[in-house]
């Protein structure tokens, strides 16, 4: 039987083991009442990661994240942004197990929670992390962070490109802001551009025209 330990979490070599570990997690109250552990799901050679809140029920009922309505939105922003959560980036939430009745995590949730959101970074070492809604945001900026008020500005922090900007849900609650949100996701995929891949490409966002001028040379 594996034990959960910050130990434990250093030893773990890929993330099958470390999901292994996370899930005998007992470090906060949430997983009482949860049915399970939602680890994450993704390309393990990702470089770019999104990360929401925590679960809810439907991804508390699958154990997979983001399978919802938010989560569906969430697949639809990633296709247009020429991704894919089992080719080419992950998915994961600052707590790894459903708050009660879709409550936001407390700070010390998160915090207690923050050991196993750490090992995951470690080993997929994301270039780019985009932080989808207040809870992410406040887990990696800041505990009084607004995302009205930093979306849309990289901060860099630890080796690692964070983008503040809308959770799914709240687009899906006021879709007026989904503008917004794809002005902050066109910023991603030119960071991802010019860090991960060049000739990353998506219909929506295509890449800029070569110049005349080299197609003469
Ligand atoms: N909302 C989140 O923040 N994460 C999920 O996995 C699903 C909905």
């Amino acid at each position: 039987m594996v034990e959960w330990s910050r130990d434990a979490l250093a030893r773990c070599a890929t993330l099958d083991e470390l999901s292994e570990v996370v899930r005998a997690c007992r470090n906060c109250g949430l997983r009482q009442q949860a049915r399970g552990v939602v680890f994450g799901e993704g390309a393990p050679t990702a470089r770019i990661v999104f990360c929401g809140e925590g679960p809810g029920a439907e991804e508390d009922r699958l154990l997979r994240p983001f399978v919802g309505a938010a989560g569906k939105l969430l697949d639809q922003m990633l296709r247009a942004m020429g991704f894919d959560r089992f080719r080419n980036a992950y998915i994961l939430n600052v707590v790894k197990c459903r708050p009660p009745g879709n409550r936001a995590p407390t700070e010390e949730e998160r915090e207690r929670c923050r050991p196993n959101l750490e090992a995951q970074l470690a080993l997929i070492r994301p270039a780019i992390v985009v932080l989808l809604g207040a809870t992410a945001i406040q887990a990696f900026i800041d505990p009084g962070a607004r995302v009205s008020r930093v979306r849309g500005q990289w901060v860099v922090r630890d080796g690692r490109w964070l983008m503040p900007t809308y959770h799914p849900a709240a687009l899906l609650r006021n879709p007026g802001w989904k503008r917004e949100a794809w002005e902050d996701l066109k910023k991603v995929i030119d960071k991802y551009r010019e860090l991960v891949d060049p000739a990353h490409d998506t219909p929506y966002y295509p890449l800029p025209k070569r110049a005349e001028s080299s197609r003469d040379a």
